[in-house]
């Protein structure tokens, strides 16, 4: 398959570059730099959601599945974007977001059965919410009570409902008719809940991810990681055919086998996480090189950059470890700079603390970094210092040294 030994760039569409001045980026924008992804040597792109969104979780509370918002540009676009980046030879992913949706997606309203709610008036059970507190929000209209595994926002669906499925399977069927080649899957672990609500028991301390704090101090057995899900991915994968389906399965490693006998790849979030040293890399690394069905990733848009994780001193080991570890690697946008964590903003747009690993990228050392000729919706953290034209020339960069990675010549 095509992806077997491909490196995946992570384009964060709000900050890869935008094309008409409202210092957001955007589709076009993103269309004028498919060069850069070429010259740099990855085989595809995976875009964070485009889909109309009221940004309670920045895109990933969708409102509408199979439309564009229209901040990111038109269904045009998208489809300009498409034919251009396959006339590159890059292959592009979606984000599908299928476990849950945004409050204002009007199925909410329409179809209610589509979410899970409280048979009781208030919460059935103790599951938490992973931004804190509890899972269960009331729902001023109806008065009842309706499970969220992510912000009170993001009303989760309910797979046990075949309209959801053949709803989803729409939804994946939409966008392949388009020409996408595959998706990255979202919050997949949560994605079928126990049919019982019965209680999480409290977290036995070995769970090898970092939470939360509130939400790791239950083991999420019956709110998440239920092995119907097996047949839920199933159902995604009867919808995608052979198209590529990479699962966010937040789980450890020996978790994965029953995940992947329906996706193509999950993250290995173990060695995201691992601390730098060799051991504890091996030890990350050695269970999901034997799964062989793992994406390599060190960062992504909800977690530290990798240059503040590892310091400045280890990206060069860091990417020489992520692009040689056989199989597929992901690359998070600005991280073949060295971007570091920003200072995020202030308030902060996202609740959970995540805007720090979203600014914009940075293409020249211009004040907004070439990112937009407006005013950026996050800052440019250091664009004098960092960026990619004077990387591009510079041979002995952190840049380039991606590039020889990614193409040795
Ligand atoms: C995934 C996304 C994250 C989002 C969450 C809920 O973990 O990567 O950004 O907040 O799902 O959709």
């Amino acid at each position: 398959m095509w992806w077997e030994d491909a490196a995946v760039y992570q384009i964060y569409p709000r900050s890869f570059q935008d094309s008409d001045g409202d210092g957001i980026g955007d589709l076009r924008g993103i269309a004028h730099r498919l060069d850069y992804l070429v010259w740099l040597g990855v085989d595809a792109f995976w875009l964070s959601p485009i889909y109309p969104s009221p940004l309670a979780d920045f895109g990933y509370d969708v409102s509408d599945h199979t439309a564009i918002d229209p901040v990111f540009g038109t269904m045009e676009d998208f489809d300009a974007l498409l034919a251009e980046a396959h006339a590159k030879g890059l292959r592009v992913l979606l984000d599908l977001v299928p476990s849950h949706t945004s409050i204002e997606h009007s199925w909410f309203r329409e179809h209610p059965d589509r979410y899970i709610w409280s048979p009781v008036d208030g919460p059935p059970n103790n599951w938490r919410s992973v931004f804190g507190g509890s899972a269960w929000s009331r729902d001023d209209v109806s008065g009842g009570w309706y499970l969220h595994t992510f912000y009170a926002e993001q009303p989760d669906l309910n797979w046990r409902n075949p309209e959801v499925v053949a709803a989803m399977q729409d939804v994946v069927r939409f966008w392949l008719g388009r020409g996408v080649d595959g998706f990255r899957v979202d919050a997949l672990t949560g994605i079928v809940k126990d049919a019982e609500l019965r209680d999480d028991p409290p977290a036995a301390g070995d769970f090898p991810l970092p939470l939360p704090r509130e939400f790791g101090e239950l083991e999420h057995v019956y709110s998440s990681n239920r092995p119907e899900a097996v047949e839920a991915v199933g159902a995604l994968r009867e919808a995608a055919g052979d198209a590529l389906l990479v699962g966010e399965v937040f789980l450890g490693t020996a978790e994965y086998p029953r995940w992947l006998e329906h996706l193509d790849l999950v993250f290995a979030f173990e060695l995201l996480f691992a601390p730098w040293s060799a051991e504890a890399l091996r030890a990350a690394i050695e269970p999901a090189e034997a799964l062989k069905r793992v994406a390599w990733v060190l960062g992504n848009h909800d977690f530290d950059r990798l240059a503040t994780r590892v310091g400045e001193e280890n990206v060069r080991a860091a990417a020489d470890l992520l692009l040689t570890l056989p199989g597929t690697a992901f690359i998070y946008q600005g991280d073949e700079i060295g971007l570091p964590d920003g200072p995020g903003h202030d308030p902060p747009y996202d609740r959970a603390g995540r805007d720090r690993f979203r600014h914009p990228m940075q293409w020249d050392a211009s004040p907004t970094g070439g990112f937009t000729t407006g005013e950026p919706w996050l800052v440019p953290i250091d664009p004098e210092e960092r960026n990619v034209e004077a990387q591009r020339a510079d041979p002995d960069s952190l840049l380039n040294h991606y590039r020889r990675l990614i193409h040795p010549e």
